[in-house]
C-alpha cells in the first residue's frame, strides 16, 4: 500500500524534477497495461505524482474515452450552436438561471471573490437518463435542456451525449487507478461517479472585439476569459481546446501556461477530491487569459466529474494523518450547493444543508 508517509519522498523528487522543467507532466496511458491491476497501479502512481506536485496532469495515449472524432464533432456542432441568434439561445436557459443545464449567456458567471464577469457563454449538459430511472432523484438531478430538434439541432445533442459518455468511461479508469494507489480499493473513487451528477460544459469565448460590444461599458477593464478559480468537483477532464490560454498557479505563485499537443487532454483535481484526500492532492487555481489576437474565438469542453448527489465525501482512514486535522463528512450535493451560491450561479434559496441527511 502506498501511504502518505511513503509518498513524501517521491513528491520531493518530483517537485525538483518538474519544477526545473516548468511543465506539467505528460503521461502516455498506452505505456501502461491498464487491463491488469499492476498496470493500473503504476498508472495511478504516475497520475498521483503529477497531481501532488501540480494538481494537473496532461494525458495522451488513452484507448478509451474522449476520442478525437467525438471531440471534433462537439466542436463542429458547438460552432453552429453559438452562432444562433441570442434570443433563440436564451430560450435554452434554465428558468432558475443556475447554469446547471442549458445555455448561460455572456457575462452571466464570475469566479468566487471576483468582481469581473468571465468573457464567455456556455452550454451545460448533465446526466441524461430516462425520466423515472431509479438512480435519478428528481429533486437533486437537473434535467437537461436541449435546443429545438426540429431546427436541425439534434446533431448537437448527440455529439454532446457521445462525448459525455466517453468522459465518464475515462473518469472511471483514472479514478480507479488513483484509488488503488491511495487506499488500495479501486472502487473508492470510481464507485462515486456511476450515474454521477457530472456536468459537461461547452464553452465559447468570443473574440475580444466582440466582447467589447457586449460589455456594458464597451471596454475590457480587468475582465478575462476565465478568472482565477478552482474547480468544485472530483476531477475535470479537458480535451484539447481550439486555442491556448489555460494557465495554472504554481506553488511558487507564478502563472504557468499549459500547452497541449494533438489529442492530449488535461486532467485536474477539484475541491471535492482535494477535500477527501485531506489536501494531499491540491485543487490548483487556474485561469484562461485573453489572447493577443483581437479576432480569435476559443472553444473548450471541460467535463466536471461529479459524484452522485448523496455520496458522502469523507476522508478515508488510510488518508487520515493524525498530525493534521481533517474536514468532516459532507454530502456531495451540499458541498456543490454551497459553492454555487459563492460563485453567483444560484441564489441562496435557504436550502438547509442538513435536510438531505434527515431524509
Ligand atoms: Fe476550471
Amino acid at each position: 500500500m502506498v501511504t502518505i508517509v511513503f509518498l513524501r519522498p517521491c513528491i520531493t523528487h518530483l517537485k525538483e524534477d518538474h519544477m526545473a522543467l516548468q511543465e506539467v507532466p505528460r503521461i502516455d496511458l498506452s505505456l501502461f497495461n491498464t487491463r491488469t491491476r499492476a498496470g493500473r497501479q503504476k498508472c495511478g502512481t504516475a497520475i498521483l505524482e503529477s497531481f501532488v506536485a501540480y494538481g494537473f496532469v496532461r494525458i495522451t495515449g488513452h484507448r478509451i474515452g474522449m476520442s478525437k472524432p467525438t471531440v471534433q464533432n462537439v466542436y463542429e456542432e458547438a460552432k453552429k450552436y453559438f452562432a444562433l441568434p441570442e434570443a433563440e439561445k436564451l430560450m435554452h436557459m434554465s428558468p432558475s438561471k443556475d447554469c446547471q443545464a442549458g445555455f448561460a449567456p455572456f457575462g452571466h458567471e464570475h469566479a468566487k471573490d471576483s468582481a469581473h464577469v468571465d468573457l464567455k457563454e456556455f452550454f451545460t449538459i448533465g446526466q441524461e437518463l430516462p425520466w423515472g430511472h431509479p438512480v435519478l432523484d428528481d429533486k437533486l438531478y437537473v434535467r437537461n435542456i436541449w435546443p429545438d430538434e426540429a431546427r436541425g439541432n439534434e446533431k448537437f445533442r448527440k455529439a454532446c451525449l457521445d462525448l459525455y459518455r466517453e468522459a465518464e468511461q475515462l473518469a472511471v479508469l483514472i479514478l480507479g487507478c488513483l484509488s488503488l494507489v491511495l487506499v488500495e480499493e479501486e472502487e473508492w473513487l470510481s464507485s462515486m461517479v456511476y450515474y454521477g451528477d457530472t456536468k459537461m460544459r461547452v464553452i465559447h469565448y468570443p473574440s475580444l472585439r466582440k466582447c467589447r460590444e457586449l460589455l456594458p461599458g464597451k471596454e475590457i477593464d480587468g475582465e478575462i476569459r476565465s478568472s482565477p478559480h478552482e474547480d468544485i468537483n472530483l476531477i475535470t477532464i479537458l480535451p484539447w481546446a481550439t486555442s491556448e490560454g489555460l494557465q495554472i498557479l504554481t506553488r511558487e505563485n507564478e502563472w504557468l501556461p499549459i500547452r497541449t499537443e494533438g489529442e492530449e487532454m488535461v486532467v485536474n483535481v477539484g475541491d471535492m477530491l482535494s477535500r477527501i484526500t485531506n489536501n494531499l492532492l491540491p485543487s490548483t487555481t487556474h485561469r484562461v487569459v485573453n489572447p493577443a489576437d483581437e479576432n480569435e474565438h476559443r472553444l473548450s469542453i471541460p467535463v466536471f466529474i461529479h459524484p452522485r448527489p448523496r455520496v458522502r465525501l469523507a476522508v478515508p482512514k488510510a488518508l487520515q494523518d493524525r498530525r493534521l486535522p481533517f474536514p468532516p463528512m459532507i454530502l456531495a450535493r451540499t458541498f456543490l450547493y454551497e459553492r454555487l451560491v459563492e460563485i453567483g450561479n444560484i441564489a441562496d434559496s435557504g436550502f438547509d444543508p442538513t435536510s438531505l441527511e434527515r431524509e
